[in-house]
């Protein structure tokens, strides 16, 4: 009786840790269609919010990274120039967030790295 019990317990332990890996395994997923090391940034800093299952229907509206590949060539241009503008003013992450987030905030970096993507992408798809 006793061991019965033992083994559910470590049942719903292993399901409890199963379970956060494919919770973890979700947000390191890559985006198509966008370099290593700024995939890793905007995995970190922004899918959360900006991906099909995001809470906020306006952050989904204004930027899905689930859909990134499937925007036309206009539409990533702008979007690519409104990434770089929004990080670089701080506008994103939002200021509400990193209150709770702090870790979340880009550091000048990270913002040259994803600026100096956007600007290069920007040229390539224009042309
Ligand atoms: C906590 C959720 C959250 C995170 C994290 C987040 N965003 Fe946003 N984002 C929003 C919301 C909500 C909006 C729409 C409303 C607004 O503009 O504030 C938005 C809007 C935007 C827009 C459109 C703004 C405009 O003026 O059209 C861009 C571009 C953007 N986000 C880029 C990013 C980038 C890049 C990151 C990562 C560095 C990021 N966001 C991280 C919630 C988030």
């Amino acid at each position: 009786m006793k061991n019965a019990f033992l083994f559910s317990s470590l049942g719903i332990v292993l399901v409890l840790i199963l379970g956060a890996f494919t919770v973890y395994s979700e947000q390191e997923k890559t985006i198509p269609g966008i370099p290593e090391d700024v995939n890793q940034i905007i995995q970190n800093h922004c899918y959360g919010c900006h991906n099909n299952d995001g809470k906020s229907e306006d952050a989904v509206e204004d930027l899905n990274f689930d859909e990134w590949e499937d925007y036309n060539p206009m539409k990533k241009a702008a979007k690519l120039n409104d990434i770089c503008e929004t990080i670089s003013e701080g506008e994103m992450p939002p200021e509400k967030f990193l209150k709770k987030y702090p870790d979340k905030k880009l550091n000048d970096e990270q913002i040259k790295i994803i600026c100096q993507w956007t600007k290069n992408a920007d040229k390539r798809q224009v042309r």
